[in-house]
């Protein structure tokens, strides 16, 4: 079962199990179907693999819903990707951060501790960040043995949910794998995010908005060297263990957001410059973390997985992937996935 398997990494990741890898199993996608959530993003797997991907719409917070999936296909792994994901969000409203990735992983745990007792031919892997890690100065990188230090009440909730799994495998014997990654980017990211945000404001030729004075630093991962990473540590990693995933890739916000330009500017035929002047400094984000660094030599060493997409290409990839999709994009902002929904789900 993949919890959140309707949103950005979860459906990437189903995708890349279905048709990358030699699992021959059925996908169970529990997902609420939040605004981050699009069956969508998954219309083609399900087309192309009806007996082996199964969408059920389910809050991981109701106990009641949780068990009956878990019951229902006798599931004997969970993939825990389910989560409210933005920080922006999480300032103007913690509770659902809360509510979501804490109570919900717990609602998980617990349901999987009472379908499995003490099985140990099962797996419970939880999807993480590194935001959980707190921020970096110029120098240094985050290991797994870094102390927990959140700064967002997302990454606060974050930590949160991974100190439970932990919890869980020293106090009852859960067979349970975790991951810490840093940001994601690739097709099918809602597009409040930076990366799909800025090319769909270069695409309208409006302003793009940079947080503060631009240099705060993150490590980005294309999405399916994301997706390969948990597959990894699913099939390879050592229970109880914890694996960070990274790009070994940082950038400044400004100069990545400078790099977009000039790919849309190529994507669409149009000079650089003229994207490159829209670009506007606005306000910091409250408690803006200043600098992310993964160190992510455990997974290279122990288990064989390395970034492979290199960032140029994986950023025209994303840019092109934007630009051939204006119905999904629209459908998305427009909020029209929730009739769509209403029209399919609402006998569920
Ligand atoms: N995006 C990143 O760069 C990044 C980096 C590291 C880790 N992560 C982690 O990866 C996971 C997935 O992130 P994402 O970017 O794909 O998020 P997303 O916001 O795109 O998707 C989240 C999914 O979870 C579903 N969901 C939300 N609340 C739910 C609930 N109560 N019950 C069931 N489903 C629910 C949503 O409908 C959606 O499909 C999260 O746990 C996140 O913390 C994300």
């Amino acid at each position: 079962m993949v919890t959140g398997g309707a949103g950005f990494i979860g459906a990437n990741f189903i995708r890349y199990v279905l048709t990358k890898t030699d699992f021959t199993g059925r996908i169970i996608n529990f997902d609420k179907l939040t605004y981050a959530g699009n069956p969508e993003n998954l219309a083609d797997i399900a087309d192309q693999y009806p007996a082996r991907y199964v969408l059920e719409q389910g809050d991981i917070c109701d106990p009641k819903r949780v068990a009956d999936v878990l019951q229902k296909y006798q599931v004997d792994a969970v993939a825990h990707f389910a989560a409210e994901s933005h920080v922006d969000r999480s300032i103007l409203g913690p509770g659902e951060f809360v509510r979501t990735n804490i109570e919900g992983t717990f609602t998980l745990l617990e349901a999987v501790r009472d379908l499995w007792k003490d099985r140990k031919d099962v797996l419970f892997h939880h999807v993480s960040t590194d935001e959980v890690y707190g921020s970096l100065g110029q120098e240094g990188y985050f290991t797994e043995t870094t102390p927990y230090d959140p700064r967002s009440p997302y990454s606060a909730s974050k930590a949160a949910s991974d100190h439970l799994v932990s919890a869980y495998f020293h106090t009852y014997g859960l067979a349970v794998t975790k991951s810490n990654c840093s940001n994601n980017y690739g097709p099918y990211h809602f597009p409040e995010k930076l990366i799909p945000l800025m090319i769909l404001k270069l695409q309208k030729g409006e302003t793009l908005p940079v947080y503060g004075d631009g240099k705060n630093i993150r490590d980005w991962l294309y999405v399916e060297d994301h997706a390969e990473a948990i597959w990894t540590v699913m099939t390879k990693g050592v229970l109880g263990e914890t694996y960070n995933v990274g790009g070994e890739n940082e950038w400044e916000n400004l100069k990545l957001v400078q790099v977009l330009c000039e790919k849309t500017a190529v994507a669409l035929g149009r000079p650089a410059q003229e994207f490159l002047s829209l670009i506007r400094f606005v306000p910091d984000r409250p408690g803006h973390d200043r600098r992310y660094a993964i160190d992510c030599s455990k997974i290279k060493k122990e288990l064989g997985w390395k970034p492979r997409t290199e960032f140029s290409q994986g950023l025209e990839k994303t840019v092109a992937w934007y630009l051939a999709n204006p119905e999904w994009v629209q459908n998305v902002v427009s909020g029209a996935y929730k009739t769509w929904l209403e029209r399919n789900y609402s006998a569920r």
